[in-house]
C-alpha cells in the first residue's frame, strides 16, 4: 500500500472530477462564499419560478423505441449558422469573475474545445473583445442589454462586429434587475465585476448604463420599435433572450429575430411565471418555423436537454451549470460539464431509440396525467 492509498477516501474524491452534474453543483456551492452563492442560487420574490423551473421537467416522461437499430446517435446540430458539437450554448453570466479568476474566458476556451458556442456577457467582467481572444476563431455571440441610451447600444454593436462575434442575444426580459431578496438580505458588490466592457477611459462610465439596470423607476425601458429599427442597421443574426409567451415571440421575429431564447432569466426576473419548459410548445406554435428557438432555465442534466429538444427547441443554454463548472475547476471544470452532458445526451437518445437530436421529435416524450 502506497502512501497515497491510505490518504482519507474522501480527500482522493476530492482530486478526482465529480462523476456526476449534481455532484459538481454539491461541491461549487460547498465552496462558494455564502454571499455569491445566494448571489448565484438566488431568484426573484419567494422564488417560486425558481422552483417551477426544475419541476417542470418532471411533468415530461419519455416514450422509448427498443431494437431501433439505431447506432451511435449523433449530438451534432447548427444553430444561427454555427455547428455545434451539442445541442448547447453557455450563457451570458454576467459579474463572471466572482466565480473563477478566469470567469468568461476560461468557459470560452473549455466551449471552443467540445464544440460549444458561448455568448459572452454586456455585464461581464472582462470586455467583449477579451473574451474572444480567449479561444481565437471560435464561433460566439455576444450580450447587449436594450436600455439607456441608443448611442451606448450602438457603439457595442460596432464592437461585436469588429471582433468577429457570429451574433447577438438582446435580453429583453431585463429593463430593470428582478426583486431578488437574497441579495437584499445579503448584498454583494457587483461593481468591480460587471465593468469588464466599460474600464477604458473614453468610454461612458458603467454606472451610467448599469445605473439604469438597478434603477427601480423603469426610466431606461425600450420598446420593439426602437429595437427593430436598431438592430436593422447591422449586419449580425440576433436572438431575443427572455420571451416566454407566443405573443412576445411573434413580436420578436416581426422585429427581426432570427432565433428566440424561451426563458425566464433563471427565475431571477418576474416572479410567479410560468417556467420556461411549460411555454415553450406555445413558443414553438406561434413562431411556426420562422426563427430558431433557444431555451434556458432549469437545465442541470443531459435528460433536461433531450426533453427540450423533443419539444421544439433546437438548442439549450446553460445558465448556473456552466458557472458550477466554473467553480469547481475553471476551464477544466466546464469541460467536464459538456462531457458529462454529451455522454448523458448520447445515452438517453440511444435508449430511446433515437438516432440524434436533430431527429427528435414530440412524439418522443409525453405529458405526465397523474
Ligand atoms: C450569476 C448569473 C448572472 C447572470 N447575468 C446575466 C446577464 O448579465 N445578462 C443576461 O441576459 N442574463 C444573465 N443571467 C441569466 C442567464 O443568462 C440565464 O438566462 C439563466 O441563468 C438560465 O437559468 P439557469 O441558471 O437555471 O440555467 C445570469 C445568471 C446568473 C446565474
Amino acid at each position: 500500500m502506497t502512501a497515497q492509498d491510505t490518504r482519507p477516501a474522501s480527500a482522493a474524491e476530492e482530486a478526482e472530477p465529480p462523476p456526476t452534474l449534481s455532484d459538481l453543483r454539491d461541491r461549487a456551492l460547498a465552496v462558494l462564499d455564502p454571499a455569491v452563492r445566494d448571489f448565484l442560487e438566488g431568484g426573484a420574490g419567494d422564488e417560486t419560478t425558481l422552483a417551477r423551473n426544475r419541476r417542470a421537467f418532471d411533468r415530461w416522461q419519455f416514450v422509448p423505441r427498443v431494437m431501433s437499430g439505431l447506432r451511435a446517435p449523433s449530438t451534432r446540430t447548427e444553430f444561427l449558422g454555427i455547428p455545434l458539437e451539442l445541442p448547447v450554448l453557455t450563457a451570458p453570466f454576467g459579474a463572471d469573475e466572482l466565480f473563477h479568476p478566469e470567469g468568461q474566458r476560461a468557459v470560452a476556451r473549455a466551449n471552443a474545445a467540445a464544440g460549444v458556442a458561448g455568448i459572452a456577457p454586456e455585464a461581464g467582467s472582462s470586455s467583449i473583445e477579451a473574451i474572444t481572444a480567449a479561444a481565437p476563431g471560435a464561433p460566439m455571440l455576444a450580450q447587449l442589454h436594450p436600455m439607456g441610451p441608443p448611442e451606448n447600444f450602438r457603439a457595442m454593436l460596432d464592437r461585436i462586429v469588429a471582433a468577429g462575434f457570429r451574433g447577438v442575444c438582446v435580453t429583453v426580459d431585463c429593463p430593470t434587475g428582478g426583486w431578488r431578496e437574497r441579495l437584499r438580505r445579503r448584498p454583494v458588490d457587483l461593481s468591480p465585476v460587471i465593468s469588464g466592457n466599460y474600464t477604458a477611459p473614453d468610454t461612458v462610465a458603467p454606472e451610467e448604463v448599469f445605473g439604469q439596470l438597478f434603477d427601480r423607476t423603469g426610466t431606461g425601458v425600450w420598446g420593439w420599435a426602437e429595437l427593430a429599427e436598431i438592430m436593422r442597421d447591422q449586419p449580425l443574426p440576433w436572438m431575443a433572450k427572455g420571451v416566454l409567451t407566443g405573443h412576445d415571440a411573434d413580436a420578436a421575429v416581426r422585429a427581426g429575430a432570427a432565433a428566440v431564447l424561451v426563458s425566464n432569466h433563471g427565475g431571477r426576473q418576474l416572479d410567479s411565471t410560468p417556467a420556461a419548459l411549460e411555454q415553450l410548445p406555445e413558443v414553438v406554435a406561434a413562431v411556426g418555423g420562422r426563427a430558431q428557438i433557444a431555451l434556458d432555465s432549469g437545465i442541470r442534466r443531459g435528460a433536461d436537454v433531450i426533453k427540450a429538444i423533443a419539444l421544439g427547441a433546437d438548442v439549450v443554454v446553460l445558465g448556473r451549470l456552466a458557472v458550477y463548472g466554473l467553480v469547481v475547476g475553471g476551464e477544466a471544470g466546464v469541460a467536464h460539464v459538456h462531457r458529462l452532458l454529451r455522454e448523458e445526451c448520447t445515452t438517453v437518445l440511444t435508449l430511446l431509440g433515437r438516432g440524434g437530436v436533430r431527429e427528435l421529435t414530440r412524439d418522443a416524450v409525453r405529458e405526465v396525467t397523474w
